[in-house]
């Protein structure tokens, strides 16, 4: 029969109910926004980290750069790492962006979230910030709709080899474009960063999953999951097959 005084199974760990209590009291009240981007920050890191370590050359490409806090967080870790790459101070960033949300978005990409009045941003106020962390002539911000942005080669901005590209625009259609336009600087060791690759209901032909899937199938390339972060952040390598 059960007591009081028998020894629970858990003995010292059910002591820890309080402990467990503040700790989910804590943790359910932290916004998810913060959780996202305190996780994206530790992935970046840890693909710049992975990307000296590898030599892997070329430049820092980012599609959707909204107010600039994550392209000033990839310049600042690059900084970081020149310890272990003195090959890595060559590095030029160039993000992309409407500064203006997602434009004309077809009805297969409407989503609750992804509203232009959500991400419309001052290129000016972004060029100030990303300035305070980088000189002028190693960051690079072209501003307009991919559609419009991107129809130039890679080469025309002067990028030739892309060591990381981070996709954070959130539409399939955005994704197309980004993913398609950096084609030719891919190379084996390229890291492709994902956000939000579980949206559209986790549905692996729509948005940001259903274009990168397509990307790899179509250019005959391998992608291995190197890791997972925040609220649906993934992170690939990709091997060119030739
Ligand atoms: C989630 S925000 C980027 C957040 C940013 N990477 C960060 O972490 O600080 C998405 C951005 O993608 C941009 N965007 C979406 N679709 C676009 C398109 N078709 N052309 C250009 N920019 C686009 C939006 O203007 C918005 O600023």
């Amino acid at each position: 029969m059960f007591s009081i005084f028998t020894k629970s199974k858990f003995g010292f760990l059910e002591k820890l109910e309080f402990l467990q209590t503040f700790a989910s009291f804590i943790i359910s009240r932290v916004s998810p926004a913060v959780v996202h981007n305190l996780e994206k920050y530790q992935a970046i890191k840890k693909v710049f980290y992975l990307s000296a370590i590898e030599d892997i050359e070329g430049d820092y490409l980012e599609f959707g750069m909204y107010t600039g806090s994550s392209f000033c967080h990839a310049i600042r870790c690059s900084k970081n790492l020149s310890n272990i790459n003195q090959e890595i101070k060559k590095m030029k960033f160039y993000g992309f962006d409407s500064f203006e949300g997602f434009g004309n978005v077809d009805d297969s990409e409407k989503h609750p979230f992804y509203e232009d009045q959500n991400f419309s941003t001052d290129i000016l106020k972004v060029k100030r910030r990303v300035s305070k962390v980088s000189k002028p002539e190693n960051f690079s911000i072209i501003p307009g709709f991919f559609e419009d942005s991107l129809k130039q080669s890679p080469e025309s901005y002067g990028i030739t080899k892309s060591r990381i590209i981070f996709i954070d625009s959130d539409t399939y259609s955005s994704a197309q474009e980004a993913l398609q336009f950096s084609l030719s600087t891919i190379q084996s060791g390229t890291f492709i960063i994902l956000d939000d690759f579980y949206s559209y209901k986790g549905d692996q032909a729509l948005g940001i999953a259903g274009a990168f899937n397509k990307f790899i199938e179509e250019n005959h390339l391998s992608a291995r999951r190197v890791l997972d972060y925040g609220m649906g952040g993934i992170v690939f390598i990709i091997k060119r097959q030739k």
